[in-house]
């Protein structure tokens, strides 16, 4: 494969904002290129990597830094790595950016109003009736990007284009020519 340097894109967001679906497709397309890419997905991690993490500041935060570390150790290795977790928190992010050299931070952006009308999960629908303690953008925090590389926005793009932002962004750092 390709010699590539080492990349890691870091996608935030509420739940249902298509942080998955984008990781997904931007893996597509850099593996359509030969580039060698991990997804980190935060439902896979939190039943593989952070197995009986809650829902809490703490356990979110150790989720994410334990996803950083992963993160670190695959994109000095000449993976691209593509994170998409909640990662609510700012600070949080900020330190795991510190730690990662050429680190591509996206906001994958969704009006509320529209991520309840999906709902794919069904899990708006129960935070808003009470049954879930601690459900981000409901009754718990997200604290979007100040300064994101890339804004997305599944209300509004395709995922062509959320993808294409992000790919025009890689390629400012020298990645997908
Ligand atoms: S993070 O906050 O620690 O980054 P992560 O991305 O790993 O979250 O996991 C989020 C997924 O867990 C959501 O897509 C959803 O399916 C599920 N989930 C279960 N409980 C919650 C909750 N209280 N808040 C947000 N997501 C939840």
């Amino acid at each position: 494969s390709v010699d590539q340097p080492a990349c890691v894109v870091w996608i935030t967001g509420m739940s249902g904002a298509g942080k998955s679906t984008c990781a997904n497709a931007l893996a597509d397309r850099l593996r359509s290129s030969s580039y060698r890419v991990e997804v980190l997905d935060g439902d896979a991690i939190r039943e593989r990597l952070s197995k009986g993490l809650t829902y809490s500041r703490e356990d979110r935060n150790e989720n994410i830094r334990r996803i950083g570390f992963v993160a670190e150790l695959l994109s000095r290795n000449g993976v691209i790595v593509i994170v998409a977790a909640i990662s609510p928190y700012r600070q949080a992010r900020a330190e795991v950016r510190a730690r990662i050299p050429n680190f591509l931070e996206v906001y994958a952006h969704c009006p509320l109003d529209v991520l309840i009308q999906r709902d794919a999960k069904g899990l708006y629908k129960r935070a808003l009736a009470g049954e879930i303690a601690h459900f981000t953008g409901i009754n718990d925090p997200y604290e979007p990007p100040q300064a994101p590389e890339v804004t997305i926005d599944s209300s509004t793009d395709s995922i062509e284009q959320g993808v294409d932002r992000i790919w025009t962004a890689l390629q400012r750092q020298g990645v997908g020519v």
